[in-house]
């Protein structure tokens, strides 16, 4: 079966991705420098596929160790490219580190995809690239908006990069992924989302406050033009954003892609208020949440969710799993990590 490598793959996303590829029989070759995961994350993918996945301690930003591995691993068939930096606050006060971090790396690995069997590349894009979209739902064809963040940057600027390359190199097939709200954790409780320090995302300080980890949510603002006044995400089941990448490199793979350079969206294709998160939460612990308003977030948009139409119809994918469902899971491996 073909090998396929996925760069930080022992982090959130990346590890559900990589137990979705090893359950479709693929061999699984893992790059990751832990500083935004820990080695546990192997053991963890391991106890669910039974088959320890081949890993590779290994900082991208190093180009003479990105070429030796790329010597090594020659009958690689497939990338998959998580690793990279995504916290957007920290982005907007470390721009070099972004920059270096998404940009950098990504050239060192498609600088090395001329020696490789097949080339097929799959890139970790965000639905930050829109900004604040004119439409919703939000659509491919969107116009990609100024980033407000050098973490949206480095997504806006990877995915040109990639297109660029395509365009030079009819051998090269791409797609990016634009993921809307990743939550939720893997139902056998053996993976999830291990948030560094202080989480700045909503569920996991959710499932942290409720857990005694944290005092108090802050719901950043209730007085935006929605109908409870708090933001509007998408948010999408981390183990239905996993099947979706087995499925977009299995279109790669058995050359079923339109162009050799496609984007899709990732998203349920609705959109939940920050407050209806919490009450999807209370709903599926039976726990009151501790949480008050407060000043908005700079940065944030108002609302964000997915037009699913091209995954569906074109990618053959949708999501299967539910905002309660998500949060669920996020609950229950917030008090397996507890024990
Ligand atoms: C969601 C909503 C907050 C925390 C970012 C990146 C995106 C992706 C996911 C990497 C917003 C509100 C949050 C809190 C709150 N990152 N919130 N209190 O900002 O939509 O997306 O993370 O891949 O690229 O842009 O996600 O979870 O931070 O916020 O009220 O303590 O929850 O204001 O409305 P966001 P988020």
């Amino acid at each position: 079966m073909a090998k396929i490598l996925v760069t930080g793959g022992l982090g959130f996303i990346g590890s559900h991705t990589v137990v979705e590829l090893q359950n479709k029989g693929f061999d699984v070759v893992i790059i990751d420098n832990l500083s935004n995961s820990s080695i546990n994350v192997l053991e963890g993918i391991t106890a669910i596929t039974k088959k320890e996945p081949e890993f590779e301690k290994l900082d991208l930003r190093e180009k003479s160790k990105v070429q030796a591995f790329f010597k090594k691993h020659a009958d690689i068939e497939g990338i998959i490219h998580f690793a990279a930096s995504k916290a957007v606050g920290e982005s907007v006060g470390n721009p070099l580190l972004y920059y270096e971090n998404n940009i950098n790396t990504l050239i060192y690995i498609l600088q090395e995809l001329k020696g490789l069997k097949l080339l097929n590349f799959i890139f970790s894009s965000s639905c930050t690239v829109y900004g604040q979209a004119d439409t919703l739902p939000i659509k491919e064809s969107a116009p990609v908006k100024p980033a407000e963040s050098p973490y949206g940057n480095t997504k806006q600027i990877g995915e040109k990069i990639i297109k660029d390359t395509c365009k030079v190199n009819e051998d090269l097939n791409a797609i990016s992924l634009r993921y809307f709200n990743p939550i939720g954790a893997h139902e056998s409780m053996h993976i999830g989302e291990l948030p560094i320090g202080v989480p700045q995302n909503l569920v996991p300080f959710i499932t942290q406050t409720a857990i005694g980890i944290r005092e108090q949510l802050s719901v950043y603002g209730d007085d935006y033009p929605t109908q409870d006044g708090t933001c509007i995400r998408d948010y999408i089941h981390v183990v239905d954003l996993a099947k979706a990448h087995v499925i977009a490199l299995e279109r790669l793979l058995s050359r079923s892609n339109d162009s050799n350079y496609e984007v899709f969206n990732l998203g349920t294709g609705t959109g939940s208020s920050v407050l209806e998160v919490v009450k999807s939460f209370e709903r599926v612990s039976g726990e009151k949440l501790n949480y008050k308003i407060a000043d908005r977030r700079e940065g944030d948009v108002i609302a964000a969710y997915a037009d699913t139409e091209k995954a569906n119809n074109v990618l053959g994918w949708t999501s299967k799993l539910s905002l309660d469902d998500a949060m669920r899971s996020a609950w229950n491996w917030q008090k397996k990590l507890k024990n």
